[in-house]
């Protein structure tokens, strides 16, 4: 969700597919353990729901029923007073929005989102972070718009603080946050969407040698959504590349790689909730002979920058009779029919993510986005009965 992808995922929200019922077991299932964890380490499953454009119908029961949390995702502020300013179609969205979370047959906390992957929601952060007074009047802002439609939360979507300076400013935003939110006496969930890494948050380590300040951030958040995906995409599409692998021996670009530099940083793993890309990433291979990953490619496949949801991948590899690979080495899951090869998460990765994320003691993960996904099999994959996983 840079502003790389900005276009394709502006393209994205417009998909959207139904989800069937979930059987009412899971539900109960989730309700008790819900209830029987403390509130501080109860695990986290997430998912933003995009209300960009079809912004007025709520998510559905079904949709809800594998999460633990919904984001609304995103509001944006209004630069002129720093505030946040809502849409006409968010105000008549987020009292749908609250009412299908809070309603469902096992309550799914709502949180309000605010920014994005949009160049014009990082340079109104990075002005109003710099700024005690903008600080003051967006946090007032963010916790009264919470109040007015009774949310659980604001997550703070800056993507990314560019300099040690606005790193700093930003943990500034989140500490006038927790502030505000105090000060109305209300007990909100505050929580971040951050880059994979936290010491390269442009990628390359050497354009931007800015670390996230992990530890202070921590001090003020209930945890971060690490985005551990779009590793490899349109911008370097001369190979392919598992865009939201789990390892790679190669290079620094794996799910893995990036939550030990939020742990070596000084984030708590109960504060570590690990990103799930509900899409794919899309190539033209050379040679459709050669469809490894890093096989040579001429650039993206199908999909606007070549991006598919994931119900959108099922589809093309159902209708083209692809061949879908599992790489265990990586734990990465592509498919490849012709010259298009496409990388994904299914819900063989999906379980595995799970599963690592589990055994080194994160406190959950999120999904980018629900809708994506039409029969939830990400969703399911995370949440299957057994101690391994987040039940
Ligand atoms: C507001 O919602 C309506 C109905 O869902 C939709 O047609 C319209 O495009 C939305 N407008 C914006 C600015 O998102
Ligand atoms: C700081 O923010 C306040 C409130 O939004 C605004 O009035 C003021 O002009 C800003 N100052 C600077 C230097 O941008
Ligand atoms: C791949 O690229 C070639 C050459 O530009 C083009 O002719 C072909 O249609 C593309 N195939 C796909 C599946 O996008």
């Amino acid at each position: 969700m840079d502003s790389r992808k900005s276009t394709a995922f502006f393209l994205l929200f417009f998909f959207f597919h139904g989800f069937f019922a979930d059987s009412v077991p899971f539900a109960a299932r989730l309700t008790h353990s819900m209830a029987s964890s403390p509130p501080s380490s109860a695990a986290v499953k997430a998912g933003y729901w995009p209300a960009f454009g079809s912004a007025v119908s709520p998510p559905s029961d079904a949709a809800l029923s594998l999460l633990t949390h919904v984001y609304y995702a995103f509001v944006q502020v209004d630069p002129a007073t720093a505030c946040v300013a809502l849409t006409a179609n968010d105000s008549l969205a987020l009292p749908l929005f609250a009412a299908a979370a809070h309603g469902h047959v096992s309550p799914v906390k709502a949180i309000l989102s605010v920014g994005g992957a949009s160049a014009i929601a990082s340079a109104n952060f990075a002005r109003i972070a710099a700024n005690a007074s903008a600080r003051s009047a967006f946090a007032a802002s963010a916790v009264a718009v919470a109040g007015e439609y009774g949310l659980d939360g604001v997550d703070i979507d800056w993507e990314y603080p560019q300099s040690p300076q606005e790193m700093s400013d930003y943990v500034a935003l989140f500490s006038e946050l927790r502030r505000e939110a105090g000060a109305a006496g209300r007990c909100l969930l505050l929580t971040a969407a951050v880059h994979y890494s936290a010491t390269a948050p442009g990628k390359t380590v050497e354009a931007y040698p800015v670390s996230y300040p992990a530890a202070e951030m921590a001090a003020e958040l209930d945890w971060v959504n690490v985005m551990a995906y779009d590793l490899h995409g349109n911008w370097d599409a001369t190979a392919t590349g598992a865009h939201s692998g789990l390892f790679d021996a190669q290079s620094d670009l794996s799910a893995s790689y990036g939550l030990a530099t939020w742990l070596s940083a000084g984030m708590p793993a109960e504060k570590l909730v690990m990103g799930v890309p509900l899409y794919g990433r899309t190539y033209n291979l050379t040679d459709g002979e050669e469809h490894g990953i890093g096989a040579p490619a001429r650039g993206v496949g199908p999909g606007d920058a070549g991006v598919l949801t994931l119900s959108e991948v099922v589809e093309f590899n159902g209708k083209n009779r692809a061949t879908v690979v599992h790489d265990e080495a990586k734990v990465a899951t592509y498919s490849f029919a012709g010259e298009t090869w496409i990388s994904y998460d299914d819900s063989w990765s999906a379980t595995r993510k799970a599963e690592y994320a589990r055994g080194i003691g994160l406190r959950g993960y999120f999904l980018w986005a629900i809708g994506f996904d039409e029969d939830r099999i990400i969703s399911r994959a995370g949440t299957k009965s057994g101690s391994s996983i987040y039940s």
